[in-house]
């Protein structure tokens, strides 16, 4: 299984699908946001999936529980391998969600965002929410995987501790991964909390988001295999 998941971040489909024409067969799906499908629609998720590609469709559904599960039953019908659902929508809508998927033909695997990467503990206190931000992210992980998702999106920092406590059989789906010995080991971009893939994966991802040090690398082949040789090393050692 390639753990490596490519985010589509462009803003057209042509972009879209010649980068996934060039990393196909070198990754192991492709995350579609909402910038891109607000701009691009639907048919991109179907054009994908018709090639074989595994799309992760990132588009954090949020909203009352009837409308959640009708949103995951139609990205199933799409083709989507994978969706996100916030975690903050509560019991009832992790279980709509995750009872629509189950009942779709091709069961999507679907996970929940805990707390945005964008969060600091004071913006969390202003949206009124009084525990801690670990403590956020591991409450709203349990509820995920309580009310039946199949696991969660969590930045690096957060995944051993997840780990830990949600189990071997939940999906951790990871972000913010830079550095290492062959992966743009100088540029950061606007992530915060970062690990390397190596890192990411040692300490219990089982999927890892890569955008910018892939599609932005003037060889984006070439960055994609650099990172799966690191994690192909790791998961050797493992
Ligand atoms: O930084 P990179 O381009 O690798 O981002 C890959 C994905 O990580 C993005 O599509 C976004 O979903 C997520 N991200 C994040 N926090 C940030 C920046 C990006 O969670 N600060």
């Amino acid at each position: 299984m390639n753990q490596l998941l490519v985010a589509l971040d462009v803003d057209t489909r042509q972009r879209a699908l010649e980068l996934a024409d060039q990393l196909r067969g070198a990754v192991g799906g492709f995350k579609i946001g909402s910038r891109l499908f607000t701009s691009e629609g639907p048919s991109l998720v179907t054009a994908l999936a018709a090639r074989g590609d595994r799309v992760f469709l990132d588009l954090k559904f949020h909203d009352i529980p009837t409308v959640v599960g009708d949103a995951v039953r139609a990205a199933a019908r799409l083709g989507a391998w994978m969706v996100t659902v916030h975690g903050a929508g509560g019991r009832a809508m992790l279980e709509a969600a995750a009872g629509a998927a189950r009942q779709s033909e091709r069961a999507p695997i679907v996970v929940a965002v805990t707390v945005l990467t964008s969060f600091d503990p004071h913006e969390l206190a202003r949206i009124g929410v009084s525990r801690g931000l670990p403590e956020q992210v591991e409450a709203l992980g349990e509820l995920a995987t309580t009310c039946g998702l199949d696991g969660i999106v969590a930045s690096p920092l957060e995944v051993s501790r997840l780990r830990a406590r949600l189990g071997p059989a939940t999906t951790i789906v990871t972000p913010g991964i830079r550095g290492g010995a062959d992966c743009n080991p100088t540029s950061q971009d606007d992530q915060v909390r970062t690990l390397s893939a190596a890192e990411a994966l040692s300490a219990g991802s089982s999927y890892l988001v890569v955008g910018r040090p892939i599609i932005a690398s003037p060889d984006p082949l070439e960055a994609a295999r650099a990172l799966g040789r690191q994690m192909a090393h790791t998961s050797s050692q493992a």
